[in-house]
């Protein structure tokens, strides 16, 4: 009877350390599948271009800023006679590629399409301040910062010394 009893509790025993490992495997794989489906990881993985949301995002940021460096007082100078609609779709393009979209961009180098225009350095500020609040509407400021890091070091070919 007594050994009987003991063989109960062994067996008791047995189940709840079986149970244990059983429930330590299905936490582990449970976990394993959430970080290889977890979207923000994929996110955080994926190109500027796609964080920024694509050619959508990009239109409108473009869209938006183009309208807004023609008719304000600082920088529109530079923009009289300009065809806005096709300069958009190129600085679409233009950063589209920089920013790992895979957009070709046929447009003219930094050198060559500002030349002509003479802009100063006050002018370019001001473009840059004006386009940083365009993208604080839209972007994180991760996104933000590394598309402005992109676009900095074009100020020595588009500023006239
Ligand atoms: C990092 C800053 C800038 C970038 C990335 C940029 C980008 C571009 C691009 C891609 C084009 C089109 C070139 C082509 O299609 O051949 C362009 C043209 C132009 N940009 Fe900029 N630009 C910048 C700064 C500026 C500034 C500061 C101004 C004036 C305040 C300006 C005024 C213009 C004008 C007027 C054109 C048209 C030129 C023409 O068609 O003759 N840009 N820019």
């Amino acid at each position: 009877m007594v050994l009987a009893s003991q063989y109960v509790r062994l067996g008791i025993m047995l189940l709840k350390w079986l149970g244990i490992i059983l429930l330590t495997f299905a936490l582990c794989s449970c976990s394993q599948t959430a970080l290889s489906t977890n979207p923000f990881k994929t996110r955080n993985d994926a190109s500027l271009f796609t964080r920024i949301g694509g050619l959508p995002v990009l239109t409108k940021i473009v869209d938006q800023f183009i309208d807004e460096v023609a008719t304000s007082p600082r920088t529109k100078r530079s923009f009289d006679g300009i065809k806005l609609k096709a300069l958009k779709e190129s600085i679409v393009a233009q950063l589209c590629k920089l920013t790992g979209g895979g957009c070709v961009y046929e447009g003219e180098t930094m050198l060559n399409s500002h030349r002509d225009a003479k802009i100063t350095e006050a002018e370019f500020d001001a473009f840059v301040d004006m386009f940083r609040s365009t993208l604080n509407r839209f972007l994180h400021t991760k996104e933000k910062n590394e598309l402005l890091k992109i676009l900095a070091p074009m100020k020595r070919d588009i500023v006239t010394k």
